[in-house]
């Protein structure tokens, strides 16, 4: 188009032709900007997928917490989460844990189950994952999510800030410890969580493993039970090694864990009672460190309460006389729930009503009566054996799995895929 004015024209139409023409150039400007950020936006997100990827995830993943429905993450979204899986947590008979950040703000800790997936577990897996994953109680750490991929199993749950009870509890963590009161709520909120597993799910759960690793602490201290139903998913003969080969954790495991009898959610109620010990002594059951009388705490209460000398105990344990009434109650309740024969150890909901002092606490019986024949191998808990599989640089090497489709198997679970 010529700019040059036409002398056939008059002044007003050469005007309008001027103003046309500046238009249409405008115009084709806009086009071509427009044009232009189009393709550099679409060069950027394919430069970068994994950021547009998790954008996608966390729409879905809000939407089915909200549905609490279990997601299947991709190992290279828990990759992207956990950073590379770099910031470790800590690690224990099953896993090693890692914390994780979604891009919504989400933190959650990332377990990386040990060995190697099998394709004929899947569906087991899935099963016992969908159970779990709608168990929702406020004294039961919540399972978001989980990747089930050839070389990455994992569970993804909600991260508590405080980490676990142990750190808290005992005299080497000094500046740490809690006060009384504030460990009898804990003490409560864990009998709340347990009973609920064992008296409200549609499915009772054992968790077979109680101890204060597993008793963790959100960012105002109230107690959420972990690792409810991992027994299932595990083979824990593979990974946890005990003194006798059996389940659970030395030193909380009950007797008939390692031993010929049939095996109940009471063993339950007798690893809360030896914890609770822990917690209303604020040590560790067995501490040799200290005469030989005290070395194993639950014995020891056992005689001051026979012989009527409670007030020894609250003196070696540093209880103060306002605490006294609230501490000899944990005392009491702990030689309940650890009587020998798992019939005479009361169920949950009762532990919680007796704890809170709103039903009357039945003189316990002497609980270690085979004593002098089986001493219920009181290992230091920090004795569990751990199998690791996985380290950091192993982790960082885990291949990239492209997206997977939700299954029929995962359907039947009603198990969500975390992305689009
Ligand atoms: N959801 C979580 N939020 C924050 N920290 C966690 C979470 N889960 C686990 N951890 C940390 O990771 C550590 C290891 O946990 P893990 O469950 O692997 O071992 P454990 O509890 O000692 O033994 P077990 O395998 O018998 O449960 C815990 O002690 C805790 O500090
Ligand atoms: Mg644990």
């Amino acid at each position: 188009m010529s700019s040059t004015p036409d002398p056939g024209l008059s002044s007003g139409e050469q005007a309008a032709l001027v103003v046309a023409s500046l238009v249409i150039i405008a115009i084709k400007i806009v086009i071509v900007v427009v044009v232009c950020h189009k393709r550099a936006k679409s060069q950027s997100e394919s430069a970068a997928p994994d950021s547009l990827f998790l954008t996608l995830t966390m729409d879905k993943f809000l939407k089915d917490m909200a549905r609490e429905n279990p997601i299947r993450f991709t190992s290279q979204q828990l990759r992207i989460a956990t950073d590379n899986f770099t910031n470790l947590l800590g690690s224990g008979g099953f896993g090693t844990v890692y914390k994780g950040l979604f891009s919504n703000g989400t933190i959650v800790a990332v377990k990386v189950l040990y060995g190697y997936s099998d394709k004929k577990i899947e569906e087991q897996f899935m099963a016992e994952v969908s159970t779990i994953g709608r168990v929702h109680h406020f004294n039961l750490v919540r399972l978001y999510g989980f990747c089930f991929e050839r070389n990455l199993r994992a569970l993804v749950y909600e991260y508590m800030s405080n980490g676990s009870l142990d750190k808290f509890l005992y005299r080497e963590n000094k500046n740490k410890t809690i006060g009384l009161q504030r460990l009898h709520e804990i003490a409560v909120g864990t009998a709340r969580g347990i009973a609920y597993l064992h008296e409200e799910c549609q499915q009772r759960i054992i968790h077979y493993d109680i101890k204060p690793g597993n008793i963790l602490l959100d960012a105002h201290f109230y107690p959420k039970v972990a690792d409810f139903g991992l027994a299932k998913l595990s083979n824990r003969e593979n990974t946890h090694v005990t003194m006798t080969g059996g389940r659970g954790t030395p030193g909380y495991a009950a007797p008939e864990l390692w031993m010929p009898f049939p095996i109940t959610h009471k063993c339950d109620v007798y690893s809360f009672g030896m914890l609770l010990f822990e917690i209303a002594g604020r040590r560790r059951n067995l501490d040799d460190s200290l005469p030989e009388s005290q070395e194993w705490f639950p014995k020891w209460v056992w005689k001051k309460f026979e012989y009527g000398e409670l007030g020894d105990l609250m003196i070696v344990c540093e209880i103060e006389e306002k605490d006294r009434e609230t501490a000899e109650r944990m005392f009491k309740v702990a030689l309940l729930c650890v009587q020998h024969k798992p019939q005479l150890r009361p169920v949950m909901s009762i532990v919680v009503k007796m704890l809170e002092g709103a039903v009357e606490i039945p003189a316990p019986s002497n609980p270690f009566p085979h004593m002098m024949f089986a001493i219920p191998c009181p290992v230091l808990p920090g004795h569990v054996t751990q199998t690791s599989s996985f380290n950091d640089s192993d982790s960082s090497q885990l291949p990239y799995f492209s997206y997977m489709r939700g299954t029929p198997i995962m359907r039947k679970h009603e198990i969500e895929i975390a992305s689009t």
